[in-house]
């Protein structure tokens, strides 16, 4: 495994496995670090369908509110290589801050319709910091294939928006979410948890797997807002959780559905903060073929 932080460093790699092997399949999994077994996951899909399997550690400034947790990202390189060593990769491409924006981007990216509600709407700015790094690392690293984990499914949507505007000739491959064994959705910051926070912030996976079978047990012939409901009265029953947002919503359009069966697919997510952590998770249920 090689470590790569300059860009065009990176590049000539690249442009060298492909002048060796044209139809090589270079499959990309950007992520912030602090990697744990959803990242491994990743990168584990990505070592089963492609040739090649390049990773990024980037935490990306650009993705970050004014009052969010940028500065006490967890980070910790060392443990980073070792665990993307096991799991496969060829190349890690890390590069600083600098490196990546040695100026402002007076380029934006912004991605509108699915990028209002939810996360969007909780985060305002942060699809624009991730359409223009995404896309940075998608010109540097011209990946055939990129993979995401689900826990982040308006991201997955997105990017799969992005590359079908802007003609990106990228596979978007979601892969899904890896949780803890007692039903936790792994996350980086899950490190920020104190242990009772960590216990009550179990009541996202449950309600979510409740509210699954429930659904599917009706056919999907359920009011949204009834649900909503349901489940803001279990997750008020938890102390420390303090509710950011419930939707219910059509996915991947995430437009607004009255009965979940009017929609083909929809998704269930959550955000909810325990102390100062903020956590997402999400079902997503398939109502129609
Ligand atoms: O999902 C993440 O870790 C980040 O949003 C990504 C895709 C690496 C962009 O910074």
């Amino acid at each position: 495994m090689e470590l790569i932080r300059q860009i065009q460093d990176m590049r000539n790699v690249i442009s060298n496995l492909r002048a060796d092997k044209p139809s090589i399949r270079i499959g990309f999994v950007p992520t912030m670090g602090f990697l744990h077994q959803g990242h491994a996951s990743l990168l584990q899909a990505a070592r089963q369908q492609c040739d090649i399997v390049v990773l990024s550690i980037f935490v990306n400034p650009l993705q970050f509110g004014p009052n969010e947790d940028f500065e006490r990202y967890p980070r910790d390189e060392a443990r980073d290589l070792a665990l993307a060593e096991a799991a496969g990769t060829d190349f890690v491409f890390s590069p600083s801050t600098a490196e990546m924006y040695p100026r402002p981007s007076k380029t934006k990216i912004l991605i509108s319709g699915v990028t209002e509600q939810l996360c969007g709407a909780s985060r305002p700015g942060h699809f624009d910091g991730v359409g223009i790094v995404v896309t940075k690392l998608f010109q540097i690293i011209q990946p055939n294939a990129a993979f995401f984990g689900m826990k982040d499914a308006q991201q997955v949507a997105v990017i799969k928006q992005l590359v079908t505007d802007l003609n990106m000739p990228v596979e978007i491959v979601p892969c899904a979410i890896i949780r803890e064994q007692d039903g936790l959705a792994m996350s980086s910051r899950n490190v920020y948890l104190q242990s009772e926070e960590r216990e009550q912030a179990l009541v996202l996976s449950r309600t979510l797997k409740q509210m699954e079978r429930q659904t599917i047990e009706a056919g999907g012939d359920l009011p949204t807002a009834e649900l909503k409901q349901a489940i803001r009265k279990q997750i008020e029953e938890m102390p420390l959780a303090d509710i950011d947002y419930i939707e219910i919503l059509a996915y991947p359009d995430l437009e607004p559905i009255e009965r979940l069966k009017d929609a083909k697919q929809v998704i269930i997510a959550l955000a909810v903060r325990f102390g100062k952590t903020r956590l997402i998770d999400n079902v997503i249920i398939q109502l129609q073929e």
